[in-house]
């Protein structure tokens, strides 16, 4: 079971008196400590995919960067950072910008209304190979180490909460128009595909949303299997509460771990992140 913990609640609340009296957060050393492991110390990708390629900063909004770290991609490799401070994740939004001169894009927030059932056509044949023909995004748990030596940088999940969360329909539709230059992930107009196809596709990826809300829900109970809390705890209390809530109720806990276990050297592991099995 892994349980996300915010613990970073009071600290918000009291944080805009003080962070003008403090000094700004440094964006640089927040990335080498939270993100460097994966996306390498420049961006250039590892575990994660390249950040500083300017084909993918030139099809996003500072805004997707921003609720990317925040909601993370769950049930995937990245992480959410819901304990970072807003004005950290603005430092990290600016660290992540600073490789090159990419002029951040805003963009409308409206939904994109075309043909689905056509768009479910199009992805089967154009997308599915790589996202999954559910949008899971490539083999394995977000990145595995066996990935095809053909395709260097996984691609990343579509039916994914904090992705659709993040990314708005005008975002993934710029992104199929103009593809990611220097990865697998081509641009669609390129290749041959119409403007209206491309919407019909966008909105098809849209609706992973329903479906996995749908896929949800436990038929027995009505209830979601996924069950977020916040805690009022600090993180040592909150795990040590969820370990006798386990035991009172007569199962037991096998270990406690950093999320990042094994993919990182052990003294690198992110402490704020922990799974409890
Ligand atoms: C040959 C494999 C391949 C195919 C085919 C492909 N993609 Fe991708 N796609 C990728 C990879 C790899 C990335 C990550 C690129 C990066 O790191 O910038 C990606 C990135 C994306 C992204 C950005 C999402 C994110 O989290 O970074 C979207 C949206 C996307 N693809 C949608 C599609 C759709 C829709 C299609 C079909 C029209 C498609 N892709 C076809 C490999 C592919
Ligand atoms: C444990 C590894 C890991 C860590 C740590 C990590 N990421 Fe990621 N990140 C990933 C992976 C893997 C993906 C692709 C998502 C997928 O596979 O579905 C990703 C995706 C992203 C994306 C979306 C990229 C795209 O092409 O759309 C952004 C932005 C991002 N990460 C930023 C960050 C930042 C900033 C940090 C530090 C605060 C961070 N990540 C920490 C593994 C990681």
């Amino acid at each position: 079971m892994f349980k996300k913990i915010a613990v970073a609640v009071s600290a918000w609340l009291m944080g805009v008196g003080l962070a003008q009296a403090a000094a700004a957060p440094d964006g640089g050393k927040l990335y080498a400590e939270h993100c460097a492991v994966c996306h390498g110390a420049n961006g250039t990708g590892g575990i994660g995919v390249p950040l500083a390629l300017p084909s993918f900063q030139g099809t996003i909004s500072d805004d997707y960067i921003r609720k990317t770290i925040k909601y993370g991609r769950p049930g995937r490799v990245m992480p959410s950072y819901t304990y970072l401070k807003p004005a950290e994740i603005e430092a990290l939004v600016h660290q992540v910008r600073s490789w090159n001169q990419t002029k951040p894009l805003i963009f409308s927030g409206q939904a994109i209304k075309a043909n689905r059932a056509h768009g479910a056509d199009l992805y089967a044949k154009e997308c599915a190979a790589c996202h999954g023909a559910s949008g899971e995004g490539g083999k394995g748990t977000g990145v595995t180490f066996s990935r095809p030596r053909d395709l260097p940088i996984m691609a990343p999940a579509l039916n994914n909460s904090g992705f659709l969360a993040s990314a708005p329909d005008a975002m993934i539709k710029l992104t199929l128009m103009q593809g990611h230059e220097g990865t697998p992930m081509e641009s669609y107009l390129k290749k041959g595909l119409s403007v209206r196809d491309i919407e019909d596709i966008v909105s098809f990826v849209r609706g992973f949303e329903q479906a996995r809300l749908g896929r949800q829900m436990d038929k027995a109970t009505g209830q979601r299997p996924v069950i977020v809390r916040d805690s009022p705890y600090d993180l040592d209390t909150t795990v040590k509460n969820v370990m006798a809530a386990v035991n009172n109720n007569n199962f037991f806990y096998g270990r406690v771990q950093p999320l990042e276990y094994g993919l990182t050297a052990p003294d690198k592991a992110d402490p704020h992140q922990v799974i409890v099995y």
